[in-house]
């Protein structure tokens, strides 16, 4: 295993949990295989929300050789970090909405001082030689903040979600300082490659670095820092296993009641407005609209657990999308047939396993995703024998490994009504041959080898060591 004889140090906003039992999300589901298989530490936010914040004691949970060690946000550091600058600036406009980012010098301000307070808080747990792996847009400030407490091991970040580009990242003010922060990782990973041109393009643009070889960029003051892709992958196996575990059948045997044999259409998303559900309902309601043979021969159902609804643009997406839901059954419902159904509570996984073993569709078309990893769950969930089919958005990371899904626009209701229809009509030797080499890609690049590929770069002999140092 590459670093084996480092010790792993994760850091996430959100921790655990480590077993692949529950409501996990995207993040946590990689990084969980990742700890469960070599140990560690990880380390991060610990859910509960307290006067002291980032001044608590120290929690700390043991699991075998994997420790979790978290610290609380006060409400005022929730606030200005999460709601108000990861949520209310840094997501939309790294999803390239820049119509609905919103700038604050106070939630900047505080997501600034938050980053600093973790780094304040790790430096004194961590060991010359170990690997610190940071996660996501809630650390951006992280590995800089890192550095100035004196941490001058190997360091690395991931990112997530997409990176937006230039023109459209210097909207956001200070953008220079944050992406001039990010240099202070060894190693910087996106999940695609269009991602890593667009952090190339903003470190050549904005602050003169070079671009050596496409994976390697010298900064201005000469030092060496690795940018790649490296796409985000799941536990395969685990994950068909779970497809025929006996929760997963039993959810697979109440989707079959409720649609009474008609085709099956799914959607699981966290609600959104990055995911696409709004166009994705409008697509299906012009599937019935346009093809009158289609109507009670189709049942959609939609999961999507809430989420961060203090932020007042997720609110509101409930409110479009139930409406929406609402006025498609009104326009098409009969005696016996709901055309959709919205779910906003979460399942565990095994559930959510035969959720999608039940769907002979599933559509995963968000406006844009870092690389969505229910596109993956899918395939790996389906029937070998008779398999569903995947509509998958352009704008999703999970397109480069997904070529086989019937790839759409999702901004267009029309180019999403054409794909439903084609997978409604699609032969069996077609979905079997577009499945079998999905699910060669899902079961070939896991979570697993997302992170010793990754880690084996961060352990690499650095040239940054070669460099001096300029902070
Ligand atoms: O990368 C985006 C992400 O952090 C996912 O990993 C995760 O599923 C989701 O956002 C969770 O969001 P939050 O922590 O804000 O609930």
């Amino acid at each position: 295993m590459a670093g084996d004889n480092h010790r792993l140090v994760v850091v996430s906003n959100r921790v655990g949990p480590l077993s692949d039992e529950g409501k996990a999300g995207g993040l946590a589901v990689g990084l969980a295989d990742a700890l469960r298989r070599r140990g560690g530490l990880w380390f991060g936010w610990s859910g509960q929300i307290t006067p002291e914040g980032t001044g608590s004691e120290i929690r700390v949970e043991e699991h075998g050789h994997t420790a979790l060690k978290t610290i609380d946000l006060s409400e005022q550091e929730i606030e200005g970090f999460y709601f108000g600058y990861a949520n209310r600036s840094l997501w939309p406009l790294l999803h390239y909405r820049l119509d609905i980012a919103a700038f604050d010098r106070e939630s900047e301000r505080v997501y600034r001082a938050v980053n600093r307070r973790f780094a304040e808080r790790l430096t004194p747990l961590l060991e010359a030689d170990d690997l610190v792996w940071v996660h996501d847009y809630h650390f951006f400030f992280l590995g800089q903040e890192l550095r100035k407490a004196g941490y001058d091991g190997r360091l690395g970040f991931f990112l997530h979600i997409p990176f937006c580009p230039p023109d459209m990242l210097t909207a956001l003010p200070a953008s220079q300082d944050l992406v001039r922060a990010m240099l202070d990782f060894d190693v910087i990973g996106f999940q695609t490659d269009n991602d890593r041109r667009n952090f190339v393009a903003f470190c050549t643009q904005e602050f003169g670095a070079e671009d050596i070889d496409g994976d390697r960029l010298r900064t201005a003051d000469g030092r060496i820092v690795r940018a790649s892709a490296f796409p985000i992958g799941i536990d395969a196996e685990g994950f068909a296993e779970f497809a025929v575990s006996d929760e997963a059948r039993e959810h697979e045997r109440m989707v079959g009641s409720i649609s009474h044999g008609r085709h099956q259409i799914v959607g699981v998303d966290r609600m959104d407005y990055s995911k696409g559900i709004v166009e994705r309902f409008r697509g299906y309601e012009l599937l019935l609209e346009d093809n009158a043979d289609l109507r009670g021969q189709t049942q959609f159902l939609q999961v999507a657990p809430l989420s961060r609804g203090e932020v007042e643009a997720y609110a509101d997406l409930r409110v479009e999308l139930e409406g929406l839901a609402g006025n498609i059954n009104g326009r098409f419902a009969t005696l016996d047939w709901n055309p959709i159904q919205i779910m906003v509570n979460g399942f565990t996984r095994r559930a959510l396993a035969g959720i999608y073993r039940a769907a002979q569709i599933c559509m995963v078309t968000p406006l844009r995703d870092g690389m969505n990893l229910v596109a993956k769950e899918f395939v790996a969930a389906q029937d070998r024998a008779d398999p569903g089919v995947l509509i998958l958005s352009r704008f999703a990371g999970a397109r480069a490994e997904l070529p086989e899904a019937l790839i759409v626009n999702p901004y267009s209701p029309d180019d999403l009504a054409r794909a439903l229809r084609q997978a409604l009509e699609m032969p069996l030797e077609e979905r079997q041959r577009r499945h079998e080499a999905m699910r060669a890609r899902v079961f070939a690049n896991t979570a697993h080898n997302w992170c010793e590929t990754f880690l084996a770069v961060l352990d690499a002999p650095a040239e940054r060591d070669l460099q001096p140092r300029s902070w």
